[in-house]
């Protein structure tokens, strides 16, 4: 069998018209612009392409953006009192702040600083009991966007057998709440696998759908997986350079010998990671029609 890829650069594309058109028409008809801030401590590589990137995409979209980038240096109460001034900020709907942070920074701290109406991650500990009870106002951008990929690929959730292996609070455990909510595009059973389970291969055999998040190049190989099922690769790893010395990257999956045995299967890059921007796009309008009273 020769495996549907799932393109997370196409879905995310399609998605991204739809929301420009929703953010010209917010301006339009109510004179609204969304915004979205970002914060960035210190000047780990990775985390200054994904803020980079969160910008583009707001200009891209018609989105209001700052960046504030601090010094790795920065304390804690300076962190914090920048997060209190982006709470009261009106032209700032949401506050992203980039993860992880250095680690003289208590990240629960910052993250619970965060007004929950701004929290775009989803990541406040209002927002995870709010999807945890089946009523969220945001999804964290990972998982939805997971679910996403999920939904406009076809994919029948309800009913299925998802297996989740990783159970970090950004991936493994929000999507399983996400998949696991008597709603439409949920409605699976949902197991969730990790580092300490006895029998992973068990567990990833029995999946209709499998999402792997377990932060480990070929962490899944086609011995533990069943033909035909559905594979959502959340895995970057970067496993070398090329001779110009970008980095080569890699999913958690064994991607050439998986897609041999599944039905459909997204790929990385070019997979989860071009959702999980298009869906804090999507939390920022939502953040921004609910200030003014329109969602
Ligand atoms: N670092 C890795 N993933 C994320 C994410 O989804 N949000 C934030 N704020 N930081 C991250």
């Amino acid at each position: 069998m020769s495996a549907q890829i799932i393109s997370g650069t196409e879905i995310a594309k399609k998605i991204r018209q739809e929301l420009k058109q929703e953010i010209a028409e917010l301006k339009e008809k109510h004179n609204l612009i969304p915004g979205l801030t970002t914060v960035l401590v210190g000047e780990d590589p990775a985390s200054q392409v994904y803020v980079g990137a969160k910008g583009k995409t707001c200009d891209a979209l018609g989105v209001y953006s700052e960046r504030h980038d601090l010094s790795v240096d920065t304390c804690e109460e300076e962190l914090l009192a920048l997060i209190n001034k982006l709470n009261k900020a009106p032209r700032i709907h949401g506050i992203l702040v980039q993860l992880p942070l250095p680690e003289h920074i208590n990240e629960n701290r910052v993250l619970y600083a965060i007004d929950p109406k701004k929290d775009v991650d989803g990541f406040h500990p209002v927002n995870v009991g709010k999807l945890m009870i089946g009523e969220p106002d945001y999804l964290p951008c990972t998982p939805h966007g997971i679910q996403e990929l999920l939904i406009r690929s076809g994919v029948k959730i309800e009913g299925a057998e998802v297996v989740v292996v990783g159970r970090s609070n950004i991936v493994g455990k929000p999507i399983a709440n996400i998949l696991l909510q008597k709603k439409e595009g949920a409605n699976a059973t949902v197991t969730i696998c990790h580092t300490r389970t006895k029998d992973m291969a068990f567990h990833t055999r029995r999946a209709d759908i499998l999402i792997v998040a377990a932060g480990r190049a070929k962490a899944i190989t086609a011995d533990m997986v069943k033909e035909g099922v559905v594979v959502i690769d959340v895995g970057v790893n970067r496993i070398g350079k090329t001779a110009e010395g970008k980095a080569i990257l890699a999913g958690d999956v064994d991607f050439d010998a998986v897609k041999e045995k599944a039905k459909a299967i997204s790929p990385v890059p070019g997979g989860v990671g071009p959702m999980t921007i298009t869906m804090l796009m999507l939390n920022t309008v939502r953040a921004a029609k609910l200030s003014a009273g329109l969602a």
